[in-house]
C-alpha cells in the first residue's frame, strides 16, 4: 500500500519512517524544501533514538522519500495521514489554518486531476493524526462538502499517543490504535496498516471521529492532571514530613489508580501537554462548560517552578544567592531528546539566572537549542560533563532527570562548596546522600 505524510514534524516523520519500515511506501510531504532536502539526505531535524537509522534505511531501500511539491502526495497515494502542526495562538485557541489550509490545497489538487474527478470510485482516505479540537473534522467536511468533492475525501481521525524519547518503540508497540471514523473503508484501511504491530488484535478501537478526537485531548489531559495532583500532594508532604516515594507506592498499588505519572518534580512541559491540556479548556469554556479540574490542572503546574524555587530563596539570602556560582544538570523537557519546547528547566533556570552569580549548565542531547534559546542570559556556561558542573558551583539544581544523573556516585558532591543538592526530579537517594552531611531538597520527600 501506498502512504502519503502531511508534515515532517515529530508525529509526520516518526509516521513516515515507521510506516515504511513496515513495508510500505511512503511519500512524507513538508512545505520546507531546505527540511526536505536535508531529509531526503538522512539528516534528521530533531533528534528521536533510533529515527535515524530507520530513515538512511527506508531511503535506501526506496520505501521512503520526501517532496516539498504540494502536488505530489495526492497523486501518489490514495491514503493520506495529516500530521501538520496545530499550535495554540495567542488566546489558548488551536490555531487550525495549516490544516484548513492543507485541505483547500487538496481540492484544488483533486479538482485539476480529471482522472480522479471522472472515476466515480476513486477516493482520497485522509486520516488526521494532527491533535486536533473536538468537531475539526465536522468543520473539515463542511469545507469539503462544499464542493463536488464531498464524496471523494473520506475523513478519519487517528490520534497518535507517540512520546518523545521513545517514538519509534511506542509506534511498533502501540498501547492501542484508535480511529475516529463513520466510513467501514477507512476503518479497513486503518486495520490492514496497523495488521502487523497490532500485536493484541483488541488494540485497535474504532470509535466516531468525536469520540476519538476528545479521547487524544482527554488522554493527555488526564496524565497531566496525574502529575499535578501529585505534586500537590507533594507539597503537603514536605509541610508534614511525608516521603513522596513512598506515597506514590502506596496509592498506585491500587490497580484503580497505578504508579505511572504519578513522578512528582517541577511539574510537565513539552509541546503536548501545556498546549492540549489549554486545548481542551477553550473547548469545554465555548461549548459553555464549565472546566476546574483541567483549569486547576494547568495552575498547578504552572505554580511548581515557582514552589521550587521557594526551596533554594529559603536557605539562602539574596545577598548570598548573588555570590553563589551553581550547577545546573538538564534543559530539556525530559530526557533523551532535544526538544526544549516549554521546558520546566528552561523556566527555574530563568528564574535563577538574575538572582545568583553564575551557572554552569551541562545538557547532554538538546545543548544547542538550549544554547540559542537561553542566547540573552550573559552569567551561564554550558559544560561538557556534569562532573565539571559540579566543579566549581556551590549547590546543584538538577531539572531534568537523565539516567546518568541518577547513577551519578555520591562521592563527587562533595566537591559542592556549599555540600547542597537541590533535586528538581527526586532522583538522588536522598538517605545516602544526608548521610554524607550534603544538604537535600526534593519535591515532597
Ligand atoms: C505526551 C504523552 O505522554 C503521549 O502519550 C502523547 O502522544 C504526546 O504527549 C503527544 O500528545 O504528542 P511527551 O510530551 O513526549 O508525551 O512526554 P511525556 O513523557 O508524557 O512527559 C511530559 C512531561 O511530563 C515531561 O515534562 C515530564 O518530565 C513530565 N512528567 C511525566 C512528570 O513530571 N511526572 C511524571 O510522572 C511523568
Amino acid at each position: 500500500m501506498k502512504i502519503s505524510i502531511i508534515g515532517t514534524g515529530y508525529v509526520g516523520l516518526v509516521t513516515g519512517a515507521c510506516f515504511a519500515d513496515l513495508g510500505y511506501e511512503v511519500c512524507c510531504a513538508d512545505v520546507s524544501s531546505e527540511k526536505v532536502n536535508l531529509l531526503q539526505s538522512g539528516v534528521m531535524p530533531f533528534f528521536e533514538p533510533g529515527l535515524g537509522d530507520i530513515v538512511q534505511r527506508t531511503l535506501k531501500s526506496k520505501n521512503l522519500f520526501f517532496t516539498s511539491d504540494a502536488n505530489i502526495p495526492a497523486s501518489f497515494a490514495d491514503v493520506i495521514f495529516v500530521c501538520v502542526g496545530t499550535p495554540q495562538d495567542i488566546t489558548g485557541k488551536p490555531d487550525l489554518s495549516y490544516l484548513e489550509e492543507y485541505f483547500l490545497n487538496l481540492i484544488k489538487t483533486l479538482h485539476e486531476n480529471e482522472d480522479f474527478i471522472k472515476n466515480s470510485d476513486a477516493k482520497k482516505h485522509v486520516f488526521i493524526k494532527s491533535t486536533i479540537p473536538p468537531g475539526t473534522i465536522k468543520h473539515l467536511n463542511s469545507i469539503i462538502s462544499n464542493n463536488s468533492l464531498r464524496d471523494k475525501i473520506v475523513l478519519s481521525s487517528n490520534p497518535e499517543f507517540l512520546k518523545e524519547g521513545s517514538a519509534v518503540q511506542d509506534f511498533m508497540r502501540p498501547d492501542r490504535v484508535v480511529v475516529g471514523s463513520d466510513n467501514q473503508e477507512s476503518i479497513k484501511i486503518a486495520a490492514e496498516l496497523y495488521r502487523s504491530i497490532l500485536w493484541k488484535s483488541e488494540r485497535m478501537l474504532v470509535t466516531s471521529p468525536e469520540s476519538s478526537e476528545i479521547i487524544k485531548y482527554a488522554a493527555n489531559s488526564f496524565l497531566a492532571m496525574k502529575i499535578s495532583f501529585i505534586n500537590q500532594i507533594a507539597r503537603l508532604s514536605d509541610a508534614v514530613g511525608g516521603d513522596i516515594h513512598e506515597i506514590r507506592k502506596g496509592i498506585g498499588m491500587d490497580e484503580r489508580i497505578n504508579p505511572h505519572f504519578l513522578y512528582a518534580g517541577l511539574g510537565y512541559g513539552g509541546s503536548c501537554f501545556p498546549k492540549d491540556v489549554n486545548g481542551l479548556e477553550f473547548v469545554m469554556q465555548s461549548n459553555n462548560l464549565s472546566s476546574e479540574l483541567i483549569t486547576a490542572t494547568n495552575s498547578v503546574n504552572d505554580s511548581q517552578v515557582r514552589y521550587f524555587l521557594e526551596k533554594i530563596l529559603h536557605l539562602y539570602s539574596p545577598e548570598e544567592l548573588q555570590k553563589k556560582e551553581i550547577a545546573f544538570w538538564g534543559l530539556a523537557f525530559k530526557p533523551n531528546t532535544d526538544d526544549i519546547r516549554e521546558s520546566v528547566a528552561i523556566k527555574l533556570l530563568r528564574l535563577l539566572a538574575p538572582i545568583v552569580k553564575h551557572i554552569h549548565a551541562y545538557e547532554p542531547i538538546a545543548i544547542k537549542n538550549a544554547m540559542t534559546e537561553l542566547v540573552e542570559i550573559k552569567n551561564i556556561s554550558y559544560v561538557e560533563s556534569s562532573l565539571d558542573a559540579i566543579k566549581n558551583s556551590h549547590f546543584l539544581v538538577i531539572a531534568t532527570e537523565y539516567s546518568q544523573f541518577w547513577n551519578m556516585s555520591p562521592e563527587h558532591f562533595m566537591q559542592l562548596k556549599d555540600k547542597c543538592i537541590f533535586d528538581g526530579r527526586n532522583i538522588l537517594d536522598k538517605d545516602k546522600i544526608e548521610s554524607m552531611g550534603i544538604q537535600y531538597f526534593g519535591v515532597g520527600r
